[in-house]
């Protein structure tokens, strides 16, 4: 079986769907369930034997020796982290915890388990590492995009605390021989995302007539890759990738935060026109992040070179997927707007949870 962390989180709830949609081998999947994590987003999976879940931080040594020992997992695939940046400049201290100690702890209670594990087992064993190209800083307009050669410049403290954990697994991997691969993936979109961050937002508050909040001039050009690309290109990193190497992913859209919230618009007025006027009239320009990064973009010529992976989905295609399934899914939204996923979550779910 497969240990993952942070499978209760919107890549992590992905990765774990697409995962036993796929695949005969079970997954223990650990999760502290903060206000991110909503085990709403795996209901299919309730009751499903190849789906086990267990609520628990990452940070708790006692818990991970226990699960390593009672499961003898092959491979951890390591989601759990804050993940939003905003967050991360009002309140650091969360994200040094979980993003290092927490990533920190983990690999410790790993390389316990890998080193008592006989030989074939030991060098089949992957602690798959999942990551940010935020790590590598901010690029002008000009600049080439990042390879994975490019240097370690993080300016949020989310990023910083990314680029450590990074650093960490590296050192690992020198230091103790744990066979560790690590991806550095771009700005993902698409089912399950909780809607604090920018696309999401904008469908739900464009759906309710609320302003859509654009920061500082909009100017702010990212990578998008959807979701299900992001989770194909684990498997394909996990299953064949190289020991000790990091892997860009990425999406080939670089594009303005304003085109992203113009693209979301341009869609619900076509799908759920409003009687008010073209969505895009909501888009309101508010104070920008203090040290928002410009530009990123992502160089993913070394996995499409290596292990033939190439995301499967344009952002046409897969913004639009997106905007459909916020549509069609209203109940989850307003679960997790209201909160009600944690009662949801408490009925459905306590009685397989082991803590
Ligand atoms: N969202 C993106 O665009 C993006 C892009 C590249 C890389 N990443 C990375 O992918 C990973 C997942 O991102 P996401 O957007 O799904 O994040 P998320 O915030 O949606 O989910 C994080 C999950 O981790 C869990 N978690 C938090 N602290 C924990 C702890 N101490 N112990 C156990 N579980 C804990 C939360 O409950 C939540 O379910 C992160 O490591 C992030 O840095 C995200």
């Amino acid at each position: 079986m497969i240990l993952v962390t942070g499978g209760a989180g919107f890549i992590g709830a992905n990765f774990v769907l697409d995962w036993v949609a796929a695949s005969a081998e079970p997954v223990l999947n650990l999760d502290a369930l903060t206000y991110a994590g909503n085990l709403e987003s795996l209901g299919s999976l309730a009751g499903n034997p190849r789906h086990r879940f267990v609520q628990g931080d990452i940070a708790d040594r006692p818990l991970l020796d226990r699960l390593m020992a009672e499961h003898r997992p092959r491979a951890v695939v390591h989601f759990a982290a804050e993940s939003h940046v905003d967050r991360s400049i009002h309140g650091p201290g969360a994200f040094i915890k979980t993003n290092v100690e927490g990533t920190f702890t983990l690999l410790e209670a790993t390389r316990a388990h890998w080193a008592q594990l006989p030989a074939t087992e030991k060098a089949a064993f992957r602690f798959h590492h999942v990551s940010t190209d935020e790590v590598y800083g901010s690029l002008g307009p000009g600049d080439p995009a990042f390879t994975e050669a490019h240097p370690f410049e993080p300016n949020s403290p989310y990023s910083a605390s990314k680029a450590a954990s990074d650093h960490l697994v590296r050192a690992w991997h020198h230091t103790y021989g744990l066979p560790v691969v690590t991806t550095n993936c771009s700005n993902n979109y698409g089912p399950y995302h909780f809607p604090e961050k920018l696309i999401p937002l904008m469908i739900v508050n464009a759906l309710a007539g609320k302003p859509l909040p654009v920061y500082g001039d909009g100017q702010q050009v990212r990578d998008w890759l959807y979701v299900k690309d992001h989770c194909s290109a684990i498997r394909e990193v996990l299953a064949r990738g190289r020991v000790g190497e990091t892997y860009n992913v990425g999406g080939w859209n670089e594009k303005p935060n304003i085109e992203i919230v113009q693209t979301v618009c341009a869609l619900l007025d076509e799908m759920r026109p409003s009687a008010a006027g073209p969505h895009a009239r909501l888009i309101t320009f508010v104070a920008d992040r203090p040290g928002h990064d410009r530009r990123y973009a992502i160089d993913a010529r070394k996995i499409e070179r290596e292990l033939g992976w190439k995301p499967a989905e344009t952002f046409e295609t897969g913004i639009r997927k997106t905007v459909r399934w916020y549509l069609d899914n209203a109940d989850w939204v307003a679960h997790v707007q209201s909160g009600a996923y944690r009662d949801w979550v408490a009925t459905q779910y306590s009685e397989r949870a082991s803590a």
